[in-house]
């Protein structure tokens, strides 16, 4: 009787294994617990029994039968369960995939460009001091150019070394290259800028730029136009024409302002509508540059009888809404899904 009941628990173990779905555990049931069973057999076979046995294989045989249930119940419980689970008609949970931000991925596009020109690509700091915002750029304490980027200082304690700032443009990326390395140097260092501004549709407190430049013994003014043409022409399209509008920086002499052609109309929009993004003028404003001052180059402790450069910095943000004629600054920083799923890279 003993071996009899070791060797069906061992048979119940063996196929309640191998039951995988709902109807494997109703013929378990049946086949151990139903009225034909084994269990019902043994059960049966009690009375035949000596009497100082009935009582303990009366209780083994109900002890094991409390065993079977228990696993038979548990296990069609957590069947039933995740059938419910997956129900074949239920609409399918739609799963978004996230995507590169319109900004980040035109900044690659723009350092690629660059890279393939023989740029380097090196990262500036998003806090400055003074000195490196201002002063090593040809940019004096009193000067009214420092107005529209006296920005937002960190009032940290005086033993860190003088005023810190968040910077208000990317040129400092220039003066922190040059002190470090020597010439011949070709750079471009993309990052976030900040400047007192009113939020509107075409100003942000923060936004981004790209800073370029090359210093060498020969470079002159007509490298900085070949390679600004070769970009307009690798990023806008392949018929990009540049105008040069003569313009101040402190930190170049001489200064231009850049147009692109209009990449929407071509200047030539429909006389009957008028050309939204150019405003039908042909041309885009879409970068500042010029030969860099020689205070710059002696700041940095580069000889400016011996050297030359030029530089370019233009806005991320402005480029991406000429080329996407995106009429309001303040949507790439939203978030609203609707606006950035339209750039999907
Ligand atoms: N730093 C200038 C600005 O923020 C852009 C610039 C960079 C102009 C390099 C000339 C040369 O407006």
């Amino acid at each position: 009787m003993k071996e009899k009941l070791k060797n069906l628990e061992n048979e119940f173990k063996k196929d309640f294994s191998y039951a995988s779905c709902v109807a494997d555990i109703e013929n378990l049931r049946i086949k151990y617990l139903g009225r034909k069973s084994i269990l019902t057999q043994l059960f049966s076979e009690i009375p035949k029994l000596a009497p100082s046995e009935k009582g303990v294989f009366g209780k083994a045989i109900n002890s094991l039968k409390q065993k079977i249930s228990f696993a038979i119940d548990g296990m069609a419980k957590q069947l039933i369960e995740g059938q419910a689970q997956v129900d074949l008609t239920y609409p399918a949970s739609i799963k978004t995939s996230g995507s590169v931000h319109v900004l980040s991925e035109l900044n690659r596009r723009i350092c690629d460009v660059f890279e393939k020109l023989g740029f380097a690509i090196v990262e500036g700091n998003e806090i400055e001091d003074e000195w490196h915002n201002f002063q090593a750029l040809n940019i004096p304490l009193d000067h009214p150019s420092r107005d529209a980027f006296d920005t937002f200082y960190l009032n940290l304690p005086e033993s860190s070394g003088g005023d810190y700032l968040l910077r208000s443009h990317t040129s400092p990326s220039q003066v922190r290259i040059m002190q470090k390395a020597k010439p011949p140097l070709a750079v471009v260092s993309p990052g976030r800028v900040y400047r007192p501004d009113e939020v509107d549709a075409t100003h942000s407190f923060m936004f981004h730029q790209i800073e370029g430049f090359a210093v060498n013994t020969d470079i002159t003014f007509a490298h900085l136009k070949g390679v600004l043409l070769e970009f307009a022409k690798a990023f806008f399209s392949g018929e990009a024409k540049l105008r040069f509008r003569p313009h101040f920086f402190p930190f170049t002499e001489p200064s231009a302002e850049v147009d692109v052609s209009c990449m929407i109309c071509s200047g030539k929009s429909d006389p009957d509508k008028k050309c939204s993004v150019c405003k039908d003028k042909g041309w885009l404003e879409i970068l500042g540059c010029g030969m860099i001052h020689p205070n710059v180059l002696k700041a940095c402790g580069i000889n400016p009888k011996k050297y030359k450069g030029f530089a370019f910095g233009m806005g991320l943000e402005r480029i991406a809404m000429l080329k996407y004629g995106i009429n309001d600054i303040r949507l790439f920083y939203e978030n609203d899904i609707r606006f950035l799923k339209q750039f999907t890279f």
